[in-house]
C-alpha cells in the first residue's frame, strides 16, 4: 500500500491569525510523529500565505479548496493554477460536493478544473460522492461512475500520483455518519476499476481517500477500508484531533 495521505480541508473557517495558530500548532505536534504519511493543509485562499509560512521546510504541504480552470483573464473572483502553485500550493481539493451544490460546480467544469491542474503540475484531489437520496435509491454506482468518467474524460494521466480520488458521500459530510468500511471497500473497488478501464496506469497507483466526518474516534475503523487516507473536514479544525487522525494513519 501507498503512504497514506490526510489532507485537512478547512473550509471557510478561520481569520489570518487563528490560522497561523493552528498551523504552528500541528507543526509542533506533528514533529514528534515519525514521518510515515503525506500531511496537507488546505486553508481558505486568505490564509494561504500564513499558513504556509508556518509549514514550509516542514512534512506538510500546502493545498487549496477551489481552483479555476483558465490560466487568467476575465475571470472575476477566480484563482487559477499557476497562482495557486505560486502562492505554494501542490495540492487543490476539486469538485467538492460543496461547490457541486451551493456554487453550481458541474461536471464539466470539474473535468476542466483536473485537466488544467495536471497540466500545470497542481495535483488535484477529485472529491466524488453520492446524495442520501441517491443511496437511498440505489444509485451509488451510478452516480460514482458518471462523476468519475466525466471528471476524467479525455485527459491523459500518464503518472497516476498526480491524481488523487476521495470519496466523500454528500450525506456523511458534517454529520457524524459514516459508511461501514465494506461500503467504502465497494465503492473504492468501483473507482479502481473506472480508472484503469479508462487507462490510468493499473488504476492501483492513484490514492483513493475517504471524507465525511472522519474524527479521532472513527479514524482505526475506517482505516480497515483500506483506503490510502482521508479528507478531513471539521476534526482538522482541532490540532489534537488532526495529529491524532495522522498518527493513526501512519501506524498500519
Ligand atoms: P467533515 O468534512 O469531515 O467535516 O465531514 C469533510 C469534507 O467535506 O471534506
Amino acid at each position: 500500500m501507498s503512504k497514506r495521505l490526510i489532507v485537512g480541508n478547512w473550509k471557510m473557517n478561520l481569520l489570518r491569525k487563528e490560522a497561523r495558530l493552528l498551523a504552528k500548532r500541528i507543526v509542533d505536534e506533528l514533529a514528534a510523529l515519525p514521518a510515515q504519511v503525506d500531511v496537507v493543509l488546505a486553508p481558505p485562499f486568505t490564509n494561504l500565505d500564513v499558513v504556509y509560512e508556518e509549514i514550509r521546510g516542514r512534512a506538510i504541504e500546502l493545498g487549496a479548496q477551489n481552483v479555476c480552470w483558465a490560466e487568467s483573464g476575465e475571470f472575476t473572483g477566480e484563482i487559477s493554477p499557476g497562482m495557486l502553485l505560486d502562492a505554494g500550493c501542490k495540492w487543490v481539493i476539486v469538485g467538492h460536493s460543496e461547490r457541486r451544490k451551493y456554487f453550481g460546480e458541474t461536471d464539466a467544469m470539474v473535468r476542466d478544473k483536473v485537466g488544467a491542474c495536471l497540466s500545470a503540475g497542481l495535483t488535484p484531489i477529485l472529491c466524488v460522492g453520492e446524495t442520501w437520496k441517491e443511496r437511498q435509491e440505489g444509485r451509488t454506482e451510478e452516480v460514482i461512475t458518471s462523476q468519475l468518467r466525466s471528471a476524467l474524460r479525455g485527459l491523459s494521466i500518464t503518472n497516476p500520483r498526480t491524481l488523487v480520488i476521495a470519496y466523500e458521500p454528500v450525506w456523511a459530510i458534517g454529520s457524524g455518519k459514516t459508511p461501514k468500511p465494506e461500503e467504502i471497500g465497494f465503492v473504492n473497488d468501483l473507482i479502481r476499476d473506472i480508472i484503469r478501464d479508462i487507462g490510468v496506469n493499473s488504476g492501483g497507483e492513484v490514492r483513493l481517500l475517504y471524507g465525511g466526518s472522519v474524527s479521532e474516534y472513527n479514524i482505526e475503523y475506517l482505516l480497515s477500508a483500506e483506503i490510502e487516507g482521508a479528507l478531513v473536514g471539521g476534526a482538522s479544525l482541532r490540532a489534537e484531533a488532526f495529529v491524532k487522525i495522522v498518527g493513526a494513519s501512519g501506524v498500519h
